[in-house]
């Protein structure tokens, strides 16, 4: 495996010598630079490359937001994190639009290792560098218009609740991965990772949500005209009930509370990357969908011959660079095959191939839907995919 380069930025030497302390144990797999303010990192980075930058926020001349704008701009593919003391409401607004990740100091080394090696193991997921520099530029996804409307009446009338907020959250792929960023960034000091979007709301309260919605660029409703290559409403309707069958795939299997959660939010979440390609690659995309009768191949096959990588791999890399958990990126970036996964047992990346599955199956009008049933033979869960079908026809009966 190849060194990883890390730029580490603080005004304060003190804070670089604890760093370089407390890191010195990594110092055979990564190769860390200190510099001591914004504008001798970016001289730094215009003489060698860097895979990550680590920026405090609060330094003279130039802060840690100016410093991640510009690296933003010329240095696309580098990974943002901000490391930094407590910040105001506006200075956490601008680090979440800006940074990839926010952690808290003074930050436990293990925090920080761990923060990096999630960052580094995304590299087995999306290998390609011109997509990663691409989708490390983003830092919203569009968000449904009518929901975007509905979420501003929530937080602002006097009677606002976090269970409204919360749920009309919960239906926009782009607030809810929004809102998963920002809970699982360790700067708001929480030790377990967060998948229920009712719980993020209410652990980042009110107030957070009410300046995120008010917030201009993060939470923003997307033009349908612009992007008419996809069809919103009916990723939203697919997205959502895939969310639900994941669930109920993994209620019925009687997994842990934890592990089903994961499950819907991945379910949700898992065609995520087609937002991300309908956004930066409008035209190019829609050839994707321009086929001949002759061209059988699924549209991820056809994603991954015109990219280099499909709506799967490409969601799952962001969602990583945002902080989501593991369990979860690997149902979206494993759920056309799950095999390559290489998860032995039955979980949330199983339950998410299945629940996307079901649902295309039981569309109107829709063709054959073939998944991969060596998969799920190899481990042993082929014996009830029959009745975890019949489970979510049920859902789906109860719904309609
Ligand atoms: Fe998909
Ligand atoms: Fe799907």
């Amino acid at each position: 495996m190849d060194r990883k380069r890390l730029l580490f930025v603080d005004d304060e030497p003190m804070v670089l010598k604890g760093l370089q302390r407390s890191l010195r144990g990594m110092r055979r797999e990564w190769d860390m630079v200190f510099m001591g303010s914004g504008r001798e990192a970016l001289d730094a980075m215009q003489r060698e490359s860097f895979d990550v930058v680590i920026s405090d926020m609060r330094m003279p001349e130039m802060d840690g937001a100016q410093l991640l704008e510009v690296v933003k701009a010329d240095h696309p593919h580098v990974v943002r994190i901000i490391l930094s003391g407590q910040l105001d409401r506006e200075m956490t607004l601008k680090s979440v639009r800006l940074a990839h990740q926010l952690l808290s100091k003074p930050c436990e080394a293990a925090v920080l290792r761990d923060a990096l090696a999630r960052t580094f193991a995304l590299n087995r997921i999306l290998a390609h560098e011109g997509l990663k520099k691409v989708v490390a530029q983003i830092d919203a996804l569009p968000s449904m218009p009518a929901m975007c409307m509905e979420v501003m009446e929530a937080v602002q009338g006097p009677e606002a609740s976090i269970q409204k907020v919360a749920d009309i959250i919960a239906r926009d792929l782009g607030m809810a991965a929004k809102i998963l960023q920002m809970v699982n960034s360790a700067f708001f000091g929480l030790c377990r990772r967060v998948t229920d979007i009712r719980d993020a709301v209410v652990l980042l309260g009110l107030d957070a949500i009410r300046s995120l919605v008010l917030s201009v660029n993060v939470f923003s409703a997307f033009n349908k005209a612009n992007l008419s290559c996809l069809d919103f409403d009916g990723l939203w309707d697919h997205s959502l009930a895939a969310g639900g069958y994941a669930r109920q795939v993994m209620r019925s299997a009687e997994q842990p509370p934890e592990a089903v959660n994961a499950a819907f939010m991945a379910g949700m979440l898992h065609d995520i990357g087609k937002l991300i390609l309908a956004v930066n690659f409008g035209d190019a995309y829609r050839s994707v969908f321009d086929v001949s009768p002759e061209d059988t191949r699924p549209a991820w096959a056809r994603e991954q011959a015109l990219f280099g990588a499909s709506h799967a791999e490409i969601g799952a890399y962001l969602m990583g660079l945002w902080g989501l958990e593991t369990e979860l990126l690997a149902a979206i970036a494993f759920h056309h095959d799950p095999a390559r996964s290489r998860v032995g047992v039955f979980g949330p990346v199983a339950a998410v191939h299945l629940a996307d599955r079901f649902e295309r199956e039981m569309r109107p009008g829709s063709a054959l839907v073939i998944g991969d049933d060596d998969y799920l033979q190899t481990i042993g869960v082929g014996g009830q995919v029959e009745a975890w079908r019949q489970a979510c026809a049920d859902l789906q009966g109860e719904a309609s």
